[in-house]
């Protein structure tokens, strides 16, 4: 697809044709990784011409056609060392909305100790190329290359990745010789989705790593790393306060998306992750004579998107009685008929 103009040119025109007839919102690209895997060295700047050339077009569709601009948004490395391998980093930055950075599968069975999936910091077990084997670092990095932060999504995992202990040692870097039993739904040795983590009997005994924010659980001689809603908590934190753009989920259907297995409703990660910080907290600190206007809006009213009225590029988005002021793409302007942004 990326070796000449004309294979470039006839994928960007095929995918704006099948994104504009099924009403799409924009394209993420998942390529594991140019550059790596059987691509040649020179895909690297291959990518960064593929990137840059979608950009180009989706702008010239928003116009030709007055339609709100397509977004474009990439899966990309979390290693240090496929990064630097696989990516122009400054020149994609660009012409990408968001750089969905896949901050998971950091360790596996494949290493031959326990090691957590998604770690948020180094443990004080790694050594040599492993400390940088976690959310910190990688992100640090794509941070250090040029990538603006406010583009840089947080990858979350709904699932463990996991191991079949073989001494009785059960912490981080205890030996082991492969994966545990797949689970009973996903049914492939080496992960367990959450809704087959969430309902361990009382034989599981969960740990949390403080070093590194997240939790492993040990069942017999099986040992998961993996995700729960305070281990969420902690990287929303650190999302927060390294002003990244957002979050994205690896995967829907590996949370408990029908609420059959942790008795926590639908989607108990997913939901805990979307819940947002309030525009003015709630426990604000401000004498309730100065009320905020803008912080009142939804207070009262039902989940959902609405007009502001006297600004009309911008718009409330009403949660659990919290208001965000969300301002449209420039150019653009809401319209509550079909609540969103386009032209006026
Ligand atoms: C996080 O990354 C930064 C930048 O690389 C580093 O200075 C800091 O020590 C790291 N924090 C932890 C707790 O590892
Ligand atoms: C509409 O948006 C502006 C900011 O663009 C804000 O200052 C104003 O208070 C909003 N209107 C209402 C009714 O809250």
């Amino acid at each position: 697809v990326v070796a000449r103009p004309e294979g470039r040119a006839a994928f960007i025109r095929s995918a704006i044709s099948y994104l504009r007839t099924h009403n799409f919102d924009g394209l993420n690209l998942a390529w594991e990784y140019p550059g790596q895997n059987g691509s040649p060295s020179s895909d690297k700047e291959r990518f960064t011409l593929l990137v840059t050339e979608l950009s180009k077009a989706f702008e010239d569709d928003a116009k030709d056609n007055r339609k709100t601009q397509l977004l474009l948004s990439a899966n990309v490395a979390s290693f240090r060392s496929t990064i630097d391998r696989a990516y122009e980093v400054e020149k994609i930055a660009h012409p990408l909305d968001f750089i969905n950075v896949m901050t998971y599968d950091y360790h596996g069975h494949w290493e031959g100790v326990t090691g957590q999936n998604s770690p948020l910091y180094r443990s004080s077990v790694d050594s040599g190329s492993h400390v940088h084997h976690n959310i910190n670092s990688s992100i640090s990095h794509w941070l250090a290359l040029g990538a603006p932060s406010e583009k840089l999504l947080l990858g979350f995992p709904t699932y463990g990745r996991t191991y079949r202990l073989t001494t009785g040692a059960s912490g981080l870097g205890a030996p082991s010789n492969g994966p545990a039993d797949a689970g009973p739904y996903t049914r492939t040795a080496g992960f367990w989705s959450f809704y087959e983590i969430c309902n361990f009997d009382s034989g599981a005994i969960v740990e949390w790593i403080p070093e590194q924010e997240v939790p492993y659980a040990t069942y017999g001689s099986s040992w998961v790393g993996y995700d729960d809603k305070r281990s969420y908590s902690s990287k929303v934190q650190w999302m927060t306060n390294n002003n990244l753009g957002g979050a994205h989920v690896w995967t829907l259907d590996m949370d408990d998306f029908g609420g059959y297995f942790c008795a926590d409703g639908t989607y108990p990660l997913i939901n805990h992750l979307r819940m947002p910080s309030p525009l003015t907290p709630t426990t604000t600190k401000a004498p309730t004579t100065t009320r905020d206007p803008v912080a009142e809006f939804c207070s009262g009213r039902p989940n959902g998107l609405y007009e502001n009225v006297s600004d009309k590029t911008t718009y409330f988005q009403c949660f659990q009685g919290n208001t965000y002021l969300q301002r449209c793409q420039s150019g653009l302007i809401y319209w509550d008929s079909c609540k969103c942004c386009n032209w006026p």
